[in-house]
């Protein structure tokens, strides 16, 4: 390997990690899907309803295969990440404002140039999915 293809990949790392950093929005409240979709998946509904079933579920999947207590924490408040640190999942503010359409987008695509991963599609399926945004719900005001 020539020094110029180290040095372009050593540059290229550089640049790809910069940019979750400064691609990350400070306001948790700022919507993450796109804005010409925001409108659709505010009305998209859960199709699961919140059983006590289906919230168990979800459950299992936070704190199981979803991984999504790595980063979110047992108590949903967040762990520090390098760059920013996840939502606060107890704070009734951001609850009350997003829509469970909103966060399935974010399940299947990731919140763009911040660290949190795709997981539906990847780790869990789209009903596990639901299931796991029922659980969210429940740490509201925790
Ligand atoms: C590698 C760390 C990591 C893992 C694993 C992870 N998340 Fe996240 N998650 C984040 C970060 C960081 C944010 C904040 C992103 C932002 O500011 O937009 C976030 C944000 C979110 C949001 C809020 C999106 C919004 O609209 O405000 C939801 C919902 C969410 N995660 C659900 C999950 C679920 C469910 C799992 C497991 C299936 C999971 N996350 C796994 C790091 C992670």
């Amino acid at each position: 390997m020539t020094m110029l293809k180290v040095l372009f990949i050593v540059l290229y790392l550089f640049i790809s990690n910069a940019s979750v950093l400064f691609a990350f929005h400070k306001d948790p409240y700022q919507p993450r899907v796109p804005l010409e979709l925001l409108e659709k998946l505010q009305d998209q509904d859960n199709p699961y309803p919140a059983t006590a079933e289906r919230i168990e579920l979800g459950r299992e999947i936070f704190f199981g295969k979803g991984l999504c207590v790595t980063c979110h924490s047992n108590n949903g408040k967040g762990v520090r990440l390098p760059g920013h640190s996840p939502r606060d999942f107890t704070d009734p503010k951001w609850q009350d404002m997003r829509e469970d359409g909103e966060l399935m987008w974010v399940l299947k695509n990731g919140s763009p140039g911040t660290g949190m991963p795709i997981r539906v599609g990847k780790v869990i399926n789209e009903e596990e999915g639901w299931s796991v945004i029922h659980f969210i719900r429940t740490l509201k005001g925790k």
